[in-house]
């Protein structure tokens, strides 16, 4: 596949963008604040996707500290998507892949050992990436969402293999 997208990290000028692709995308949204905050504190993996000078897609994350997920003892630093969206138009090109590599290829530079993330049941797009990039079912909530439906919490140790990352460079 002939890769059209380029990736970078985000800057404070893609704000509005973000939050539309966030808005279209998703019915988690969140003020300017909480992105920029995200930003401020997390810049290496708060990363955005563009096609001809038009955000397409973004993630965003946060690493925190505490028990592990997966096959570990005592506190540990995770990564923690906390958002991904890619708009409908440019979905089923690699963009979300390859903004969950670099996310995670940029946590390792944080430290984290591991990355986890939430995501709804029913969403088989989102859990089949995360399947594909490694990550597996650790536990469900119940009625996680404000709708009531339960979540997925799917991990995965770091680092990423070195398959993922000369994946990252293909073109
Ligand atoms: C989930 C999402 C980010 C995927 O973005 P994308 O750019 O279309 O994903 P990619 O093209 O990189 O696909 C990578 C893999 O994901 C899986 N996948 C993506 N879309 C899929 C679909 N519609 N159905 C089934 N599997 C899908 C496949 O395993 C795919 O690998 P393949 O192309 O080799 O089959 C996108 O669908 C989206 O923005 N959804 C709405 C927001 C959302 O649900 N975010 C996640 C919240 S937890």
């Amino acid at each position: 596949m002939q890769k059209t997208f380029t990736l970078r990290n985000f800057e404070p000028s893609d704000l509005e963008q973000v939050m539309q692709i966030n808005r279209l995308c998703l019915p988690e949204n969140y003020t300017s604040f909480f992105f920029l905050d995200l930003y401020q504190k997390y810049p290496l993996t708060f990363i955005v996707a563009e096609e001809k000078n038009k955000i397409a897609g973004y993630i965003m994350c946060r690493i925190e500290v505490g028990l592990p997920n997966l096959g570990r003892l005592g506190l540990t630093r995770k990564g923690h998507v906390v958002s991904i969206a890619v708009l409908p138009q440019y979905r089923r090109k690699g963009i979300g892949q390859a903004l969950m590599v670099q996310a995670l290829k940029n946590m390792e530079k944080y430290k984290a050992k591991e990355c986890f993330l939430e995501v709804r049941v029913s969403n088989t797009p989102a859990i089949n990436l995360y399947k594909k990039l490694g990550f597996t079912v650790v536990r469900t909530i119940h009625s996680y969402y404000v709708d009531g439906e339960d979540a997925y919490v799917m991990a995965r140790k770091l680092p990423l293999e070195t398959f993922w990352e000369n994946k990252l460079f293909e073109s």
